[in-house]
């Protein structure tokens, strides 16, 4: 065999030992005797960033991850030469950097523990098929370490044990070891001895990750181009360290309209005019709450986006207004691939202005979507992205559109094996022009990016909506996503519970799946399940490809007609809840959902559950996954509980049985919480809402609940005019005191509070509002604890005897 020696692969180069230092404010180089430079740069004490580069010089910094509103600054920063290391030293970290070999430790500053250590650490190998750098970075994985996020994984809810790939990929059909799939969200949580860290590997080339499958102690991540460029956050808790990615990748720009957290129905497809009015009616009909509605692409003239079909659609202006009196927000797809068609307006703009992506050597890309051959704009070229921003104009200000669903954005390529781009198209990428290789991971994030531009503009002052199913790290600063085309059967009941918790803590909480399965018709039955959790994901639509038959929540027996508006009722009732947990996630980046170890990261337990989530801080749900199931085993975190359905209380921190019939859904609530109630509405706005319930569960100790309002759209909000309750329960053996505390200058509607008490352990005898005793009758207090007070109270003490 004749070997060419030139072209061998020369393998894993490594790091030597440092040869010098500098510092300049808050980025420290160190570079190698070989060349290789490590930039440390403290963004926040518990957040570092660790660049390599393999000549010692870095390219331009440019990343479309990060927000430009992301928090800097530290308490302290101190770095120290030891023997054998550098030590640089924050109120949260100590970071050991050897000077051997360039390999780095890192210690809670607090205890000194070990939290992450690298293994072989950086290393390369000069990639001669791709020319460039296989970058790589491998960390010790310690006893007990679990790992958790990467974005949309369909797989068990802890990475333990796996190897991952990110590559958006459209996948059709997917199923539960798919990999990969819509998303590439190279950021996860590694829990060592109950602390939390976390680890953001900023590269879009495709990536890989390995949760010490490879080898068992080992855990490591390496992309096919690019620089090694991660970000290190340290908890302990692992809220903290999702705040953390969040902060740092861009929390939601702002809420969103409320109407879009209600429930959402989508087909593909619903035309013409008639079939979406005979769906609308049957809705207000049959009184299931629906705020929004969407029309799939046959709405458009032979699929040319921003165009419509005229025969179907004759008049959408008026249809859209029509379906908005009744309550109905339109919701319209929007498509990467423009139709190759010398007569189509989007088409001949985007030739005339050269923004379409080319091939390596000039030619356009062209490639089979579903209008046939299209070429599709680069998106990250800002002028590219300004013009798509404005072709939403007429659909938005004009015929009154509310939200756009962007889909195939991966992007996605038909009849090609690859599904996507050949490697060599080119993009803009923002001026630094690249090859799809590594424009790729961002290329459906873009589109969305520029789509959510324009419906900013054109809904204002009202907030935009949209959706994506492609995106990258970031992409949650601009849109709501799904999970894409889900089957209609058990395990992707299952599947759709762990991606929306695994979105959520990858820094993405609005995210939702297409209720019922995309593909395949499901059962009854099984459809009601899927409402009862859908129920609790942020994004709340259900949706399917409509060739195996209907999926509206009456084409089943009507048992589950009535299952399935008892559940979207319940949502509509919570929906003052939700709106408070949206701007929990909005402020803070505080994940929506929390996966159990979420929740209580100190309770081993907690580790390998998949099934339960703590939706915001009081309500605890767990789907049923199994057909023919009267109830299911559960885990219930530690506290105490109240049962939703029956206000049995429970000592969580066990396993157990929990009723629930076909009608029902394990449910618990915090004790001590207060949980804000709407009245039920056929859609947000239906009525003037002039008592909100608070539901309050008694607790032997203290509480805090927040309740978050405002005018529902617009960005008043932004301006102090919302209204933020913050609630401080006290619960003692025969009292209870709930005292409010009011921000911000809204005015609510509602100027009664229907406060019903839970569990309360004794009779109430005597009443003290604002200090002021109350006779019982005065406050209406009735069988059921019912007090009746005024929304501005500050104080309400109860007590009575044992
Ligand atoms: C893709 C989408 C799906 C949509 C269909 C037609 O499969 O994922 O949601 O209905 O395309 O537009």
């Amino acid at each position: 065999m004749i070997i060419n020696t030139e072209l061998e692969q020369k393998g894993n180069t490594f790091p030597s030992k440092i040869v010098s230092y500098t510092k300049d404010v808050d980025t420290l180089v160190f570079t190698t005797e070989n060349d290789v430079a490590l930039q440390i740069q403290i963004l926040r004490d518990s957040v570092l960033r660790f660049r390599y580069s393999t000549t010692g010089i870095f390219s331009p910094d440019f990343s479309y991850a990060i927000t430009k509103y992301a928090s800097t600054g530290y308490n302290q920063l101190e770095i120290e030469e030891a023997e054998n290391s550098y030590i640089i030293t924050t109120s949260k970290l100590i970071c050991k950097v050897s000077k051997a070999n360039l390999k780095v430790e890192l210690y809670d500053s607090k205890d000194q523990t070990l939290i992450n250590q690298d293994e072989l650490g950086f290393h390369w190998e000069e990639s001669y098929e791709f020319g460039g750098d296989i970058v790589k970075m491998s960390k010790v994985s310690q006893e007990g370490e679990s790992y958790y996020g990467l974005g949309d994984k369909p797989n068990h809810l802890n990475l333990k044990g796996r190897r991952y790939e990110n590559w958006v990929t459209d996948s059709y059909a997917f199923g539960k070891d798919t990999d990969p799939i819509y998303k590439a969200i190279p950021f996860y949580t590694g829990l060592i001895n109950k602390k939390a860290y976390g680890v953001f590997f900023d590269n879009t080339f495709r990536s890989y990750f390995d949760f010490a499958q490879e080898r068992r102690n080992v855990t490591s991540f390496w992309a096919q181009g690019g620089e090694m460029n991660y970000y290190f956050f340290y908890g302990p808790k692992m809220t903290d360290v999702v705040e953390a990615y969040t902060d740092l990748t861009g929390k939601p720009h702002q809420l969103p309209p409320l109407w879009a957290l209600g429930f959402h129905q989508c087909k593909w497809s619903y035309y013409p005019e008639s079939k979406v009015k005979e769906i609308t009616s049957k809705f207000r009909e049959l009184q299931i709450p629906c705020d929004a509605i969407y029309l799939d692409i046959d709405y458009m003239e032979g699929f040319r986006c921003f165009t419509w079909n005229k025969e179907y659609f004759p008049d959408p202006k008026r249809m859209v207004k029509e379906l908005e009196k009744e309550g109905f927000k339109t919701v319209a797809i929007i498509d990467p691939g423009i139709k190759v068609d010398k007569d189509y307006w989007v088409y001949q703009e985007g030739l005339e202005n050269d923004y379409f992506c080319k091939r390596a050597d000039g030619p356009y890309m062209k490639g089979k979507v579903w209008p046939g051959e299209c070429y599709f704009p680069d998106f990250t070229n800002p002028e590219v992205r300004e013009w798509w921003s404005g072709l939403f104009k007429e659909l938005i200000e004009d015929i009154g559109i509310k939200g756009v669903w962007n889909d195939m954005n991966e992007p996605a390529v038909m009849e090609v094996p690859n599904k996507t781009f050949p490697d060599d198209v080119r993009h803009d990428y923002e001026g630094n022009r690249c090859s799809h290789r590594k424009a790729h991971n961002i290329y459906g994030m873009q589109m969305a990016r520029a789509t959510y531009q324009g419906l900013k503009k054109f809904s204002y002052p009202k907030r935009p909506f949209v959706i994506t199913r492609a995106a990258y790290s970031g992409t949650q600063r601009y849109t709501s996503t799904w999970t894409g085309d889900n089957v209609a059967n058990w395990e992707h009941l299952w599947v759709a519970n762990i991606q929306v918790q695994r979105m959520a803590m990858s820094g993405f909480s609005f995210a939702g799946s297409d209720i019922g399965g995309f593909a395949e018709q499901p059962h009854g039955e099984l459809f009601a399940r899927w409402i009862q959790l859908g129920v609790f994901h942020p994004f709340f639509r259900v949706h399917s490809s409509g060739h195996h038959g209907d999926q509206e929540p009456w084409t089943f027996d009507e048992d589950v007609t009535e299952i399935v508006k008892k559940f979207i009722e319940l949502r509509y009732q919570l929906l003052p809840y939700f709106y408070t947990t949206f701007w929990h996630y909005v402020e803070k980046g505080t994940p929506m959902v929390k996966s159990l170890v979420m929740f209580d990261q100190e309770d081993s337990h907690t580790h390998y559950r998949t099934d339960e989530f703590v939706f915001g801080e009081h309500i605890l749900g767990c789907p049923i996954l199994e057909p023919n199931a009267k109830g299911r085993r559960m885990y219930l975190p530690r506290g105490k509980w109240y049962n939703f359905w029956t206000d049995t209380v429970v000592r969580g921190g066990k396993e157990m049985w929990v009723d629930a019939d076909i009608d029902s859904m394990p449910i618990f609530i915090k004790e001590g919480a207060i949980v804000p109630k709407y009245p039920v509405q056929q859609y947000v706005g239906e009525k003037v809402i002039d008592e909100v319930v608070l539901d309050v569960y008694y607790k032997k100790g203290k509480e805090d609940s927040q309740f978050f309002d405002d005018s529902h759209d617009g960005y008043d909000y932004t301006k102090g005019r919302f209204c933020l309750r913050t609630f401080k329960l006290t619960g003692r053996d025969n009292q209870l005191i709930i005292q409010q505390h009011k921000e911000g200058s809204f005015e609510t509607e509602y100027k009664k509070f229907k406060i019903q008490i839970h569990g309360l352990p004794f009779e109430i005898t005597n009443i003290e509002l604002d200090n002021e005793s109350k006779p019982l009758e005065h406050l209406k207090v009735n069988g059921c604890q019912t007090i009746v007070v005024d929304e501005s109270f500050t104080e309400l003490d109860l007590s009575g005897k044992e």
